[in-house]
This record gives structure tokens, C-alpha cells and sequence, in this order.
């Protein structure tokens, strides 16, 4: 005895075989005609937003400013449409949930969604009929939305916003005056993309917070040595070589985070 909801399919499934019959029209040349003209219409659309995008400024600039591969305090943005993405890597700190926030939860949303036909076989498509669709989808764009929307006003370690805190860090730790230069450079060097000091920037990579190093008494030598090269001083290390600065600033630097004890 096959079930209710079975017989309803069956009976549903026999009612559409029987109006295929009845008013269905065959692939060829019906919808393969359909098909050509919409593909011609989105070509169309592609080659004339070309022509706007290239006569005209209405789409933005053809070419924006040339890439400069000397920059240090150079703040990485993704594209809008990633925001979302870009946000989920602010939520979640690295290293423990990083892989599960950029690739995990993305990658099991997308399988949830392929997956949907195999597990939701009922033909209703009325949508009032479909609640738990219907807020899974509600859900989704609205989470990405307000992704989006903090993605894009999130602020972020800019070199001159950092700069203006430069005073307050030489008050609170009691900076010598020849500790100053290093510090304007720490400010400006992008530096605060992967460490914290005093509250200000982001921590990436397990980078440490660089309030208090200088009460480590690591010396001016180590730290120039580390900042030329950081994974020949400290084994596996992932900081990127400064070496690039030259070495009076990489002095400059040394001195500023020798003379950083903490806040007192
Ligand atoms: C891409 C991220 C990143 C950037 C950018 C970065 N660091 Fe680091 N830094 C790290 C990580 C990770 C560590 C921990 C591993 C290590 O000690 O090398 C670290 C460690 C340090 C340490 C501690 C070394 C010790 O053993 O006490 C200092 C000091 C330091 N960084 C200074 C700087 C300065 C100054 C800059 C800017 C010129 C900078 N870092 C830029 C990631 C970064």
C-alpha cells in the first residue's frame, strides 16, 4: 500500500507527462530559439556596457591610479561583492577558527544548497508553502547584507588615522624623544595590519602585541635583526622581511619598540 504523499506524486507526475502531450511544444526549435535570442540580448547588453564603460565615464574611470609596488602603508581592500568574506576574517581570529570561517562555512552553505533538490522533493512551489526555504533564504541575505554593510564601513589601520596617535602612545608609555621617528614609522609602516599596540590595530597571524616589547630587553640588535629577517630569528616565523627600509629606519624602529615598557 503505497502512501498518500506517494499516490499525490504519482497522480501529480501523470497530470504533467499528460500536458506535455497535450501542449508542450518540442525542444527543437522552440526553446533552442528562445535560447539564441537571450544569449544575443546578453551579449548585446555586455558589448554596449563596454562601449559606455570605455566612452564615457558613467561606469567609472577606464584606468585608475598606477600601482605603486614600493608602498608600505598600503591597505588592502577586496572588491564590494566580497565584503562579506572580507568581514567573516574579522570575526573570526586567527589561527584556531580562521579555516572555518573562510572556507568552512562558505563551503558547507554551498553544499546545503546543492543539496537542497535531494532533500526537499515535494513539487509544491508556491512559496507560502515553503517556510523553511523561505527563511534560510531570508536568513542568508540578510547575514551577507549586514556582512556587507560592516565590511564596508569597517574601519581599518589607515597610516594617517594611526599617525594621530602617535602622542598619546609617547603620554601613556613615556617615549624618549628619539623614540618618536620609529614610532611615526610603526604608524605608517603597516605594521598595525597584523600587530596592537595600546588598543590601536588588528591582531593577524598570531602576530603579539607590541605595548610591552621593549620590556622583553631583547636589544636594538635583535630587533633589526628580526624586523631584516623574522624567520631566521624566530624559527617559522610568518612577518614579512622589512629589510627593504634600509637600515637607519630599521635603527629608527628598534629604538621605538626598545623603548616601549607597557603603559605606566
Ligand atoms: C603580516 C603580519 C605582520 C606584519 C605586517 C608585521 N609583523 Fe611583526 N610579527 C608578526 C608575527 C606573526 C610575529 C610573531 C613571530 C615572530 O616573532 O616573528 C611578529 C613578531 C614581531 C615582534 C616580536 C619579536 C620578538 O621575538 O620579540 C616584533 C618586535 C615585531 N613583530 C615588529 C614588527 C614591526 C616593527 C613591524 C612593521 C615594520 C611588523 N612587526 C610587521 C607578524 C607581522
Amino acid at each position: 500500500m503505497p502512501s498518500r504523499r506517494l499516490e499525490e506524486r504519482r497522480i501529480a507526475f501523470q497530470r504533467y507527462k499528460e500536458d506535455v502531450k497535450r501542449d508542450g511544444k518540442p525542444f527543437y526549435p522552440y526553446a533552442m530559439f528562445h535560447d539564441t535570442v537571450m544569449s544575443l540580448v546578453v551579449v548585446c547588453v555586455i558589448v554596449g556596457l563596454a562601449f559606455v564603460w570605455h566612452y564615457t565615464s558613467l561606469l567609472g574611470p577606464s584606468l585608475a591610479a598606477k600601482a605603486d609596488p614600493g608602498t608600505t602603508s598600503f591597505v588592502p581592500r577586496p572588491d564590494w561583492y566580497f565584503y562579506f568574506l572580507f568581514y567573516l576574517l574579522r570575526i573570526f581570529k586567527w589561527p584556531n577558527s580562521v579555516i572555518l570561517g573562510t572556507v568552512g562555512i562558505p563551503t558547507i552553505l554551498l553544499i546545503l544548497l546543492l543539496a537542497i533538490p535531494f532533500i526537499d522533493m515535494r513539487r509544491e512551489r508556491r512559496l507560502l508553502r515553503r517556510p523553511i526555504a523561505i527563511v534560510a533564504a531570508v536568513l542568508v541575505a540578510l547575514s551577507m547584507g549586514v556582512l556587507t554593510y560592516k565590511g564596508a564601513t569597517a574601519k581599518e589601520a589607515l597610516g594617517a588615522e594611526l599617525l594621530a596617535d602617535v602622542p598619546n602612545w609617547v603620554k601613556a608609555e613615556k617615549l624618549p624623544a628619539q623614540a618618536v621617528p620609529g614610532a611615526k614609522l610603526f604608524a605608517t609602516s603597516g605594521c598595525l595590519n597584523c600587530h596592537t599596540y595600546l588598543g590601536a590595530g588588528g591582531s593577524q597571524l598570531g602576530a603579539p602585541d607590541l605595548s610591552a616589547e621593549g620590556s622583553k630587553n631583547k636589544g636594538i640588535t635583535f630587533q633589526i635583526q628580526h624586523l631584516k629577517c623574522p624567520s631566521c630569528v624566530n624559527k617559522g616565523s610568518p612577518m614579512p622581511s622589512f629589510a627593504a627600509f634600509g637600515d637607519a629606519n630599521l635603527r629608527k624602529l628598534a629604538i621605538f619598540l626598545e623603548a616601549s615598557k607597557g603603559p605606566k
